[in-house]
Order: structure tokens, then C-alpha cells, then sequence
């Protein structure tokens, strides 16, 4: 048997999960020559500052702060690309494949805003671009649709692709946690992003939706055209009413096809019924619904954040990578073609939905709000005014549910509603998934 051919790879970034990489490689080394017939180690690593103590030992030999180190020194076969942001690791992505070294990259951001250039870079090229980390932590969900459900149309997808906002949730749920502590938890715990806004504002599950969207349908989504809401205005009472009603809350991606090939991509808090397996996604687990035509419906669950789920997908990655070059097998995989797609307008999506209204507390209000549901033909699945634990005189709370309807037409009714004089909040929605 011949000997395995030696892979070198140039690391991009050595935080949380560019040291789990090394202490991963590091640690399943044998079994990783055994399955691609090499033997993968880390040369180059770029670092911010050098003298910075780390978790993993790297040589001082193989530390540098310049990026274009990677690229230069010949021993790099394959580079990985863990920095994060869209210009400095735009610049050094496009250098990499330009030179000809296979890229791999976690890099949800980049690729959601600038993957239609890197795709079309890299193709050009004929240099593989690997993107497992990007979407959902460890679940090899880039596999799944890519290569695994390549046979299928997909009809659509549900995920739960945020493992800090769904971590928050699940505290605040079980632990009656506060917002703010649950947020610091997450980030003790490693789970958000450097700047935790993309976390909680829906940006980090909306770009690995738009990835997901463009393997799914091979056109990206424009961040600018989609619905993107986050949880930072979840109310507790909310949490606690999904629960009554048999739901449980969560920020969820989903993509599907729309009618004349547009795309619906979103991300948005939704009520999930505890009857599907999503509801019951919590902490930092991440979890897919993927539908396919041939396939019928299918499930990935798995870490979605954190320092070893994110490697390991780094890692697969590499083995990929790596096993190509060890047996010369050349570019592996389908790589749909780069154009934007046109999305679906928010208004034109449909779903039921949760509401709850602060009114006047008096005979007749309910009658006032069901007309002018009825008048907007908007059909009510469910209205409780729940007893208050503690009443708060002249006011009522409504909790409706409400039957399947475009958003454009329950935005409009509930902006009449909110102008009734017996109203006295805005209204609260949300939406009601039925996966
Ligand atoms: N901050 C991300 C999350 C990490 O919480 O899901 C994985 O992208």
C-alpha cells in the first residue's frame, strides 16, 4: 500500500472553532489517514496577535499575522478560512482560489452576501469552495441537500439554524430567565457570534436560509429582499401563552418555492405545535425539516453552535478537500450556477397566526374585534380571554388564533384593529407554522 500523501492546510483564524480544528485534527488524526488517505496537518496559522495564550499548542514556527503567508507558502494545499466578516475574508477567499488552493470556510456571512461572486470565482477557476460550518453547526446539512437529496425538487424546509437565540428561548422558557441572562449565558458558553446582534436579530439564520435557498433552487436570494425579524421583542407572556396552547416558540428559517420561480426565504419567531418534533428543539440544538419530492419528509438535528460541533464540520470539510487531492480525484459534487432569484414580497406569504390584543375591558369588545376580522374575511381558529393572575382594571387580554392567511392581509386588519378606539396597544402577532 503506498504511504499517504502529506496535506498541509493554511488556517485562517485560530479562536473557538479555528482551535477546535487543530485540537480535533490533532486528535482523530489516524482515523482521518485511515478514511482519505492522508495525512492531514496544519501548517501556516494567521493569527490577530501573536503573543496571545491559547488553548492549542501551535509552533511559533507556524504563527503569522499576515494572511497572504497562507497563500505564499507552498506547503499549503488546502485553506481554511475562519476570520469571519465580508471584505477582509472576501479579498483572502478570492486570493486563495485564485492561486488554485482549495477553500473552506464557515463563513455564513460571506457567502450569504458575496457567494454569487465566490461561486462564480470559483468556478472559473475550477478551484472546490466547502461551506459545511456555514449552516447549522455540526448537522452535515450542506451534505444533505447538496448530495444526498440531489434527486429531490425541495418543497420546502424548516430550521431551527440559530443555536444562541434558541439556546436564550429554551432558558427563558424552562428557567424563567431573563432575556438579558439567557444572552450571557450563550455567550459564556461560546454559541454567539463575536457580535451577538446577528444572533438575536435574525441575520446569522438568515444568511445560512439564503445558502440553503441557493443549494435548494440555485439562485440566491438578495439579504436586502427578504423578511428577516428576530426575537429581541419576544414577551414572556407570549412564551407562556404558546405553551398553554400547545406551542412552543421558536425563530425559524424557511425556505420554498414560490409561484413563477420565486423563492420564499424568511426568518421570523414562530409558534410551532408541540405535536411536530421542531417544538422540541432546544438549548443550542439546531434541527432541519428538509421535504423533498422523491424523499417525502426528512429530519437533521445536532449542535448548531459551539467549538467541536463547529469543527467537525470544518473538518469534514478538509477530509473532502483533502481526499480529492490525495486520489487526484478532481471536483466532486454539484455546484449550481450563481444568478440572483426573485423572492416572494412578505405580504404574499401565507400562514395562521397567533395574536394577542390589549383592550377595553367591556360588553361588546370581542363582538368589535371578530366583525372586523370577519369583514377582512380572516376565519378565527381559536379566542380566549385568559383570567389575569394579576388584573389590571379596564384592561382584557384576547388570544386568538386564526385561520390560514396572506400577511398582507392580516397587517392590514390588524392596523384597523389597532385603530379601534377599544384597543389599547399595538396588536401582537406572530406567526403559526404549520410544517
Ligand atoms: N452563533 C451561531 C449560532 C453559531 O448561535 O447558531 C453558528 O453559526
Amino acid at each position: 500500500m503506498s504511504s499517504p500523501r502529506k496535506i498541509r492546510i493554511g488556517l485562517a483564524g485560530l479562536g473557538n472553532v479555528g482551535a477546535g480544528v487543530v485540537k480535533n485534527l490533532q486528535k482523530n488524526s489516524a482515523l482521518l489517514t485511515t478514511r482519505t488517505g492522508a495525512e492531514i496537518g496544519v501548517g501556516k496559522v494567521c493569527v490577530r496577535d501573536l503573543a496571545k495564550s491559547r488553548d492549542v499548542e501551535v509552533p511559533a514556527a507556524q504563527l503569522t499575522t499576515n494572511l497572504q503567508d497562507l497563500l505564499t507558502d507552498p506547503a499549503t494545499d488546502i485553506v481554511v478560512e475562519l476570520i469571519g466578516g465580508t471584505t477582509i475574508a472576501y479579498d483572502f477567499v478570492a486570493d486563495a482560489l485564485r492561486a488554485g488552493k482549495p477553500v473552506v470556510t464557515g463563513n455564513k456571512a460571506l457567502l450569504a452576501e458575496r457567494g454569487i461572486e465566490l461561486v462564480a470565482l470559483a468556478e472559473k477557476e475550477n478551484v472546490p469552495l466547502y461551506f459545511e460550518a456555514a449552516v447549522a453547526g455540526g448537522i452535515p446539512i450542506i451534505k444533505a441537500v447538496k448530495e444526498a437529496l440531489v434527486g429531490n425538487e425541495i418543497d420546502s424546509i424548516y430550521g431551527i439554524i440559530n443555536g444562541t437565540s434558541n439556546y436564550i428561548l429554551t432558558r427563558m422558557n424552562d428557567a424563567d430567565l431573563s432575556y438579558d441572562a439567557a444572552l450571557k449565558e450563550a455567550m459564556d458558553l461560546g454559541y454567539a457570534e463575536a457580535d451577538p446582534t446577528l444572533d438575536i436579530n435574525g441575520w446569522d439564520a438568515a444568511h445560512k436560509a439564503i445558502i440553503l435557498a441557493w443549494l435548494s433552487y440555485g439562485r440566491w436570494p438578495k439579504p436586502e429582499d427578504i423578511h428577516v425579524e428576530g426575537i429581541e421583542n419576544i414577551a414572556p407572556e407570549d412564551i407562556a401563552f404558546a405553551d398553554r396552547l400547545g406551542y412552543a416558540i421558536k425563530l425559524v428559517g424557511v425556505v420554498k418555492p414560490g409561484t413563477d420561480h420565486r423563492i420564499e426565504c424568511r426568518v421570523n419567531p414562530a409558534f410551532l405545535p408541540k405535536s411536530h418534533i421542531l417544538a422540541h428543539v432546544n438549548s443550542v440544538y439546531n434541527a432541519l425539516a428538509v421535504r423533498g419530492d422523491v424523499v417525502g419528509e426528512t429530519l437533521y438535528y445536532g449542535s448548531g453552535a459551539g467549538q467541536d460541533a463547529t469543527s467537525s464540520s470544518v473538518i469534514a470539510d478538509i477530509a473532502d478537500a483533502a481526499a480529492n487531492i490525495a486520489h487526484d480525484a478532481g471536483f466532486e459534487g454539484f455546484l449550481p450556477h450563481g444568478e440572483h432569484g426573485v423572492s416572494v414580497p412578505l405580504s404574499e406569504t401565507t400562514s395562521s397566526y397567533y395574536v394577542r390584543l390589549a383592550v377595553d375591558d367591556r360588553p361588546g369588545v370581542i363582538a368589535e374585534i371578530t366583525a372586523l376580522l370577519a369583514t377582512n374575511e380572516i376565519g378565527i381558529l381559536s379566542i380566549v380571554q385568559p383570567e389575569p393572575d394579576q388584573p389590571k382594571k379596564g384592561t382584557a387580554t384576547l388570544v386568538l388564533t386564526l385561520h390560514d392567511t396572506n400577511y398582507g392581509t392580516i397587517a392590514s386588519a390588524l392596523e384597523k384593529i389597532e385603530a379601534l378606539p377599544c384597543t389599547q396597544k399595538k396588536p401582537v402577532l406572530y406567526r403559526i407554522e404549520s410544517i
